[in-house]
């Protein structure tokens, strides 16, 4: 399975770091043998036939801020012309989010695509603005687009309501998709401010560089527009949600939930309408995680509401969502 990796920051590096150390097992197991034939990031590129050398990378990428100084930098291709001349099976695309073009992953995910490679998004900027034409994009160049890690990280939330529960129709969902801000109001529940909580998250490196993301429900949003497509068959994008954040969630809102025996969460629902806001959840209701988890419940026709927590970040975690898609990939492939 030859890869074109692109980004390499905590998700790439730590991608390289499993592949490295799950080599013989996913071999054994599996017969997937990935290589990664080439690395991009905003400033360059690394391309090495023989097999890069992960250590040296991580290094290069320490020292220079880019991997663009790996090998020879005279012929350090931008990441497109990557894409169009290297030969690889599958694109993985783990640059940040951005909510207002989705660039530059939008470009990396259609000139994939177009080239006929497979593609695994991390990144949730071009699904949350364009998920019906990125799906129909796919369909039209007969490939597999694979986006597990951007919902939940390492936790498999859309594998399961899409699998785990095919038999059922999900009538409504809701659920804490964003762990920062989960973090932040986890925090304020034991009396510290809100700037207090903040800062906290931020030394902890929880909080997006742009932390408008986290705080003003963007994440979250973009979160539920992928669910609401690939889970409820709707065609909405990031404009659809009504969306609040919880930069108004004050300490009195707080002890007024606690003494209700509550805590406010920040909410993602689909139940008739798409919402993001702060909400108010009972401590008995298995919804209500603290810290950073995630979770989430899916109600459906017959089964009732099951909820699913799990850890929502992180290198490693999402990583591991993006070994789930390439196995899948695999798998695929193989069957065909
Ligand atoms: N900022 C996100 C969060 C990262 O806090 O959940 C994972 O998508």
């Amino acid at each position: 399975m030859r890869i074109i990796l692109c980004g390499f920051g905590v998700v790439g590096q730590s991608l390289v770091k499993l592949f490295d150390s799950r080599s013989e097992d996913l071999y054994a197991k599996y017969g997937l043998k990935p290589r990664v034939v080439g690395v991009f990031d905003s400033k360059g590129s690394a391309v090495d036939k023989s097999g890069l050398n992960f250590n040296k990378l991580i290094d290069v990428k320490k020292k220079f801020g880019t991997v663009k100084n790996y090998a020879d930098t005279q012929n350090s291709m931008s990441g497109i012309d990557m894409l169009k001349n290297i030969e690889a099976d599958v694109l993985i695309e783990t640059t940040a989010s951005n909510y207002k073009d989705a660039e530059p992953g939008m470009t990396h995910i259609t000139t994939a695509m177009k080239k006929g490679m497979h593609v695994i998004s991390v990144n949730k900027g071009p699904l949350a603005l364009a998920f019906p034409s990125l799906l129909e994009l796919a369909t039209y160049n007969q490939v597999m687009f694979k986006f597990s890690g951007t919902v939940g990280g390492g936790t498999p939330i859309l594998d399961y309501a899409k699998n785990s529960l095919s038999g059922e129709r999900i009538t409504s969902f809701a659920g804490i998709l964003n762990g920062t801000t989960n973090y932040i109001l986890t925090n304020m529940g034991t009396g510290v401010s809100y700037e207090e909580a903040l800062k906290d998250a931020k030394d902890k490196g929880y909080v997006e560089a742009d932390e408008t993301l986290d705080l003003d429900g963007l994440d979250a949003a973009a979160k539920l527009v992928i669910l609401a497509n690939w889970i409820m068959g709707m065609k909405v994008t990031l404009p659809d949600i009504n969306c609040t954040g919880i930069r108004k969630v004050t300490l009195d809102d707080i002890n007024k939930a606690a003494k209700k025996n509550s805590s406010i969460k920040l909410i993602a629902s689909c139940n008739k309408e798409l919402v993001v806001g702060p909400k108010e959840v009972s401590t008995d209701d298995p919804l209500c995680v603290n810290g950073t988890l995630n979770a989430i419940a899916f109600t459906s026709e017959h089964s009732g509401t099951q909820t699913i927590i799990g850890k929502g970040a992180g290198g490693m975690e999402t990583a591991s969502s993006i070994l789930r898609d390439l196995l899948d990939i695999r798998q695929e492939i193989a069957r065909d």
